[in-house]
């Protein structure tokens, strides 16, 4: 089957990210639309990007890419408004399909952008607009759509949750952060977007939509940046137990809606306020699933990519089968399915914790340690405890090792008179990030 033809406009950070992660994943990714995704045009004034263009056609003009009749999906990924508006009506007028990571564009021209999709039969996605690569929009229209939605509430900025972060923990002064916010690639172009709740209340508008089914009123947004916040507040806020969030709030009152985007103190102990640096979270507030949380990277380049991708992919399958097809049941295309194996327990490697009980005899815990150390098994930290009940506890933290070497040593270590055969061992999950 002929590949999806893409087109994307804009090679800064997120088209960067885009290019790397659909070549990285092609194969997945092909899997899962059923034929494979392919770049064939991009338009971009930049020389140097961060991703390999070799063999995509390249333009300077990136209306070129709007109206090239080979491709099938456009992907905005210029920002600014005024020219992304132009750009993404003149590919809908070609009928090409439109994935934008684009907020501003949304927030403030969505109504009419619809318009004209639903006009020239084409679609729009734009789940990369609103908490970088958190699924947000489609969490809410699809996976929540049984609920009501009471309220939602999120900390939406990368930029700003990070400029907070590090004045709270390294003291930082807000204007260096910023800088290197920049230099990271999370702030807008405009960095006062961010700093002053803008970038915010674009996709708070966004999310209200999606959550209340009201039309796009980013004018209504009551917006409070986070510029007035220094040092000093940081400190006593956390001096009465809370810590500052930009928030950005949604609830339905059943007299209104409220929209506001503003500088919160939030209790320490909650979910929200243990969200730290770039990322992103929102808590939904359903009346049948009670309350959600989301939390993931809510900029960068291939966080960002990711939703850009997912919009991609989900596109591309509406092209490639029936309509009643258009997810398929297990994500993966039927004739596509991988027959990799299932690993044995035996197979996974991870660190451990263990605790045993030996007799307080000398020579015990040389030959407890010399059989882990024959099977591979490499000690992290140990400590040996006051004899109890005639025994020796000791815990041990080991080195990653594969769970079959580790069970060989176990089944030695258990058959030694001088050990009690019950021995307790955890898997560590460090989960880093
Ligand atoms: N400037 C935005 C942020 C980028 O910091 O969250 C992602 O939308």
């Amino acid at each position: 089957m002929d590949s999806v033809k893409v087109g994307i406009a804009g090679l800064g950070t997120v088209g960067s990210g885009t290019v790397n992660v659909l070549k990285r994943n092609a194969r997945d990714i092909a899997r899962r639309v059923g034929r494979p995704i392919e770049i064939t045009h991009i338009g971009a004034r930049r020389d140097n990007p961060a991703c390999d263009t070799q063999g995509i056609r390249l333009s300077r003009d990136i209306f070129a890419v709007a109206t090239d009749p080979d491709i099938d999906i456009l992907v905005e990924l210029i920002g600014g408004i005024d020219t992304a508006r132009e750009l993404v009506l003149t590919a809908i007028k070609n009928g090409k399909h439109i994935v934008t990571a684009n907020k501003a564009l949304i927030a403030e021209h969505g109504n009419e952008i619809f318009q004209a999709a639903q006009d020239n039969g084409v679609d729009v996605a734009f789940e990369a607009s609103v908490a970088g690569g958190i699924p947000i929009l489609k969490s809410l229209g699809e996976g929540l759509a049984a609920n009501h939605i009471n309220w939602l509430a999120g900390i939406i900025n990368g930029t700003g949750n990070f400029i907070l972060t590090e004045m709270e923990e390294g003291g930082r002064d807000f204007n260096d952060v910023l800088a290197e916010a920049q230099q990271l690639g999370y702030a807008e172009a405009d960095p006062t977007f961010d700093v002053e709740g803008i970038d915010a209340a674009h996709k708070l508008t966004i999310l209200a939509s999606i959550a209340f089914g009201i039309p796009l009123q980013f004018s209504q947004v009551y917006t409070e940046g986070i510029s007035r916040i220094t040092t000093e507040d940081v400190a006593s806020a956390a001096h009465f137990g809370y810590r500052i969030k930009h928030l950005g709030i949604a609830k339905d009152t059943g007299k209104g809606i409220e929209l506001r985007v503003h500088p919160t103190l939030v209790p320490k102990e909650t979910m929200l306020s243990a969200v730290n640096g770039v990322m992103n979270a929102v808590m939904i507030h359903g009346d049948a699933v009670g309350p959600t949380m989301f939390y993931g990277a809510g900029a960068g380049a291939e966080p960002t990519a990711s939703a850009v991708v997912a919009d991609i992919i989900e596109l591309g399958r509406a092209l490639t089968v029936d309509h009643d097809e258009r997810v398929p049941y297990l994500g993966f295309h039927t004739d596509h399915m991988s027959d990799e194996p299932i690993l044995t327990i035996d197979d996974v490697s991870c660190c451990f914790y263990l605790r045993l009980h030996v007799q307080d005899k000398k020579g015990v815990l040389a030959d407890v340690t010399r059989i882990l150390s024959d099977n591979n098994v490499s000690i992290d930290a140990m400590i040996q405890r006051e004899v109890d009940q005639g025994l020796v506890p000791i815990v041990m933290m080991t080195h990653e090792v594969r769970e079959g070497d580790m069970n060989l040593a176990l089944a030695k270590i258990g058959a030694l008179d001088t050990v009690d055969s019950d021995i307790m061992r955890i898997r560590v999950e460090t989960l880093d990030a």
